[in-house]
């Protein structure tokens, strides 16, 4: 038997008794899909009876206040999806008199609705042969053919797209894709599967090679560090500065800055204490004022820079060490720096 075949058999045998799926009204299998998106099968149940019950019709959801909405979603998080929802009920009822598209490609228009929401209300409503994949999908798919390319990457989404387009069932699209979905969510589970009553275990390709557990495989999203670089502006007697070159293999690497502290703390007292700023100082006068109190962030790839600018106001000229110089205030922006003091170069020195 096809693969396809095999899991709408599995599907009619083991199905869950959802009220979702004893109806075919888009305005329903929307309002389930978008649910379901947040969360599992069984939570989500509670969330479609109330928003079905207090929201009978999609002209009903329309006239909620956006408060409404939010209350009855209240639990699920990602409130956009929410204002999403409420919005396209709004859209569906007003301009489109209630109807809802009935393609896959125009139910795309909607918004709060992605490739992933349009193709199980096309198929479900319409029968048309769009593949769902999510994350059971994945799941399923990279373990009985044995696709270790990771779920998360632009190859990744190619790749298991045009296999799940490949395995399509053209005659019961909404039965494949909910079959696939479920046989995910009850069989082919995340953790310690029972393989050995798997109706697919005979061409499972990660259970022929003990590789069950270590699919699907998914990139590991590298976490944005946060840095506080707080930079000093000395104004010397409103004429000069202090810049000094970035030396090591960063990729400021050759490029001028102010003299930086980085720091956890940006208040103004930790930066005084702070043993570069007295090394520089020593015990002269001084008066320090911080810039804006807002910092500003500069993104780079895996961290985000929140820096913060202090004016230092003195007489003498602080002491300095073989990286910095002593720079005219008129010659400031002659200095190759990084964008983000060059931003700030611009509107505080010129
Ligand atoms: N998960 C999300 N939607 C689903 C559906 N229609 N059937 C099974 N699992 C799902």
């Amino acid at each position: 038997m096809k693969f396809s075949k095999k899991l709408i058999t599995w599907y009619l045998q083991n199905k869950r008794e959802m009220p979702w799926r004893e109806t075919k009204n888009p305005y329903h299998i929307w309002l389930s899909e978008i649910i379901l998106q947040q969360t599992r099968v069984a939570q989500g149940l509670p969330y479609y009876m109330s928003f079905t019950n207090t929201f009978p019709t999609v002209f009903d959801l329309a006239k909620a206040s956006e408060e409404e909405v939010l209350k009855l979603w209240q639990g699920l998080g990602y409130y956009s999806r929410a204002r999403n929802l409420h919005e396209t009920a709004i859209h569906v009822a007003n301009e489109l008199n209630g109807v809802f598209p009935d393609t896959y490609k125009d139910l795309l228009k909607l918004k709060g609705v992605g490739d992933y929401t349009a193709s199980a209300i096309a198929s479900i409503c319409y029968k048309e042969a769009v593949p769902v994949v999510d994350g059971n999908v994945y799941r399923v798919l990279s373990r009985y053919f044995g696709i270790n390319t990771p779920i998360n990457s632009t190859k990744g989404i190619r790749e298991f797209k045009e296999l799940a387009i490949e395995l399509m069932d053209h005659e019961e699209p909404s039965d494949y894709n909910q079959a696939i979905m479920e046989f995910g969510a009850l069989q082919c589970k995340p953790k310690s599967p029972y393989c050995i009553i798997c109706p697919l275990n005979d061409g499972c390709e990660a259970l022929k090679k003990g590789e069950v557990e270590l699919l699907p495989v998914k990139l590991k999203k590298q976490k944005i560090k946060k840095r506080y670089f707080n930079y000093l502006i000395f104004s010397i007697q409103g004429e000069q500065t202090i810049m000094q070159q970035r030396v090591g293999n960063g990729i400021w690497k050759g490029l001028y800055e102010f003299p930086l502290i980085e720091s956890e703390k940006t208040d103004i007292d930790s930066i005084v204490s702070n043993e570069v700023f007295c090394n520089m100082v020593q015990d002269n006068p001084y008066e320090v004022t911080l810039y804006k109190e807002k910092p500003v962030v500069h993104k780079l790839s895996h961290q985000h820079l929140y820096t913060r600018f202090f004016i230092v106001k003195v007489d003498a000229i602080p002491k300095i060490d073989e990286a910095q110089k002593v720079v005219a205030c008129i010659k400031v922006h002659t200095y190759p720096v990084p964008i983000l003091l060059g931003n700030f170069i611009d509107s505080f020195f010129e």
